[in-house]
């Protein structure tokens, strides 16, 4: 069998174990063969999205990876929330019913800390708060969990790379000691692109599917592929392993957003190295076999 080829199959094979280096930011001590699970927006299905409680959640039922979205106030501060209006996961329409279409960069982050982010999932909830940027890596780091950070909408927040890069240095998640527990991706490549330039070490993903014929070019910046499984076959994995990455190694594919039982036997036999879902508890049952 060719060299590449072999590789390939190894990294299908052995997940994001044999995708990632010990010298990669994205290595994991995960040897199983199995694909990661990686908790979307937190565990979503069991609390609300992007908070600190869903992040919670996520380690409390065992899971040490987590997804998130990042996104920019009007007075520049990093916050983590899914869309780019408050109007759907907080209760803002009641708070400044003024203010529509109630976008998060039309909001100070002293407004936006005023705002109940947990009622709008369940009773049990109220009262957390659309976190920061900030306090949400405080608690990842608490948690011991690792993270997969989704920069949302980059072009409506002009730098929000560089200063996404800042914190995470100020944090200390650019540091030896985090290695292997921080991915950066978006669904803009131009982003992803500014990322990998400013910091070549950091594994980075695209959300998308890219054509075949474009993913030499992709190859320069992202480690991995990132689609929705509903797009995904096999031969599209395989097809992305037989790439090199921007570190020298085949790029894998982490899934989305995949939250059945049979979707994730199904998916996981493609050869993805991850699966992104809601309910990780689902997913890990249905890998184990039961
Ligand atoms: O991590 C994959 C997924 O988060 C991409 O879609 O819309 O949920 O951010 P979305
Ligand atoms: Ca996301």
């Amino acid at each position: 069998m060719h060299a590449r080829a072999i590789a390939a199959t190894t990294t299908a094979l052995l997940g994001t174990a044999a995708l990632l280096t010990p010298t990669s930011h994205a290595r994991t001590d995960d040897v199983s063969g199995q694909p990661e699970i990686i908790a979307h927006r937190g565990a979503s299905a069991y609390a609300p999205e992007n908070t600190l409680p869903a992040i919670d959640k996520a380690a409390g039922l065992g899971f040490t990876w987590v997804e998130n979205d990042v996104q920019r106030t009007k007075d520049g501060e990093l916050v983590v929330i899914h869309d780019d209006s408050l109007a759907r996961t907080t209760n803002v329409e009641d708070v400044f019913p003024g203010r529509t279409p109630w976008k998060v960069r039309d909001f100070t982050a002293a407004e936006i800390a005023r705002l109940d982010a947990g009622s709008w999932f369940g009773r049990a909830y109220a009262g957390t708060r659309v976190p920061t940027l900030k306090q949400y890596m405080r608690r990842v780091e608490h948690n011991h969990e690792k993270l997969l950070l989704e920069i949302k909408n980059p072009e409506l927040y002009p730098g929000i790379e560089r200063q996404t890069l800042k914190l995470l240095s100020n944090e200390g998640w650019l540091d030896h000691r985090h290695r292997g527990r921080l991915i950066v991706q978006s669904f803009s490549a131009d982003s992803l692109r500014i990322v990998h330039d400013l910091r070549p070490g950091l594994t980075t993903g695209f959300l998308g599917k890219p054509s075949v014929g474009s993913l030499h070019r992709y190859a320069g910046f992202a480690d991995l592929i990132n689609p929705s499984y509903t797009s995904l076959s096999a031969g599209y994995v395989a097809t992305v392993h037989r790439f090199d990455g921007p570190h020298g190694r085949p790029m894998g594919v982490f899934a989305w957003t995949v939250d059945d039982a049979a979707t994730a036997r199904t998916v996981a036999r493609y050869g993805v190295a991850g699966l992104i879902t809601n309910k990780p508890d689902v997913v890990r049952a249905a890998l184990n076999g039961s």
